[in-house]
């Protein structure tokens, strides 16, 4: 008989449908906020999931309700069998997707076509490419940009994701929502996370707040829109009235949305986090190489989560580095 417990659901009632893989922890980027200037200890080659492993496991997930997996990394495009893991989750009853800085989406298009891949989140923090070349450490500016184009042109529905940071890109919101004039995407501001190595504070934070005074400043209060948000959705929405585009704010800082989170994590070397700040992981890879069923495994973890931001629940313990010491680099969850 087929398993009919829900063994995705956690202990506050929050069933968990959408699966985020980390397909590699290399980048051909090196991002301040998420590569900590000292670089990372790499997993060995060996503890990294095979494309059959991601597969298989990924199948264990969907049998459990999972309907949306997203493929991130490091830069998920920068692995070598990206195209066949593509295709392998794609015969899946799932929504696929996937969050790439960009660079290398050009090889793929016919690859994300054919496998019915109609969303992609980029990451792009700055239209200055001095900027982009100070944050990401790499003088690729024009290729992303064209590459961004080229997905918009091709039909692509393509979210911008900009990590704001105080002092830095925050002067560059009403350039970032007048791309959205001309061109049907969405750009997602993003408050600054705290992550291992990656520097946080709270002074380096641009909030929901700041970022919707800007807005204010700007626009004609009548013209600015509150767009419906999608169930299980990171943002708020908003559009400026005419433009063919929308912008929105991910606050998991000032205002988390937790209450509504139904995302996992799986690493590229095989852990299941529950949450994106979760400090503890589970070792799923070693015990599926094993031969062991792993679902008892997923269920403990799930209903281990907690109710907010892996327990990071008040300001004072979000200002703690201790904290974010526990968890992982950016680099190696995917976001
Ligand atoms: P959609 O599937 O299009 O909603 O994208 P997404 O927002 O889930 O994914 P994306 O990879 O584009 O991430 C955008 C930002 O949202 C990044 O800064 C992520 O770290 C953040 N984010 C994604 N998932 C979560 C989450 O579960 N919790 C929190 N707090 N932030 C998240
Ligand atoms: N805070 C907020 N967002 C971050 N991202 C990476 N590091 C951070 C951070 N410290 C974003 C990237 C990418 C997404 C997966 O996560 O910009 O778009
Ligand atoms: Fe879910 Fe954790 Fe993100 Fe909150 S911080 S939305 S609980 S993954």
């Amino acid at each position: 008989m087929e398993e009919t417990q829900n063994i995705l659901r956690d202990s506050f009632g929050r069933d968990h449908s959408y699966l985020r893989i980390s397909l590699t922890e290399l980048c051909n980027l090196r991002c301040t906020y998420c590569m900590p200037a000292e670089g990372i200890a790499l997993s060995p080659k060996s503890h990294i999931m095979t494309y059959e492993e991601v597969y298989n496991i990924a199948k264990i997930f969907v049998k459990h309700g999972v309907s949306k997996i997203r493929l991130t990394g490091g830069e998920p495009l920068v692995r070598k069998d990206a195209d066949v893991i593509i295709e392998k989750l794609a015969s899946l009853p799932v929504e696929l997707s996937l969050t790439t800085n960009a660079v290398l989406v050009d090889r793929f298009i016919e690859i994300f076509k054919t496998n019915g891949i109609r969303t992609i989140n980029v990451s792009l923090d700055s239209l200055d490419p001095d900027k982009f070349l100070q944050i990401t450490r790499r003088n690729n500016f024009d290729k992303v940009y064209k590459n961004i184009m080229l997905l918009v042109n091709e039909g692509f529905k393509v979210k911008l994701n900009v990590v704001l940071m105080k002092g830095f890109n925050d002067n560059e919101i009403i350039d970032f929502i007048e791309l959205t004039k001309d061109l049907p995407i969405v750009i997602r501001f993003i408050e600054f996370m705290p992550f291992s190595g990656n520097q946080w504070n709270k002074e380096k934070l641009v909030s929901l707040q700041y970022i919707l005074e800007t807005v204010d400043k700007s626009y004609d209060e009548s013209t600015i829109m509150r767009l419906t948000d999608a169930p299980n959705d990171t943002s708020k929405n908003y559009q400026i009235e005419n433009y063919k585009g929308s912008f929105a704010i991910i606050s998991s800082i000032t205002n988390p949305f937790c209450d509504s989170c139904n995302r996992i994590r799986l690493t590229a070397n095989g852990q299941l986090k529950n949450c994106l700040f979760s400090t503890t992981e589970s070792d799923l890879l070693t015990q599926y190489r094993a031969g062991e069923n792993i679902e008892p495994i997923i269920q403990k973890t799930i209903q281990a989560k907690y109710k907010m931001r892996g327990g990071m629940d008040t300001n004072k313990k979000l200002e703690d580095a201790s904290l974010h010491a526990q968890n992982r680099s950016m680099i190696t969850i995917g976001g």
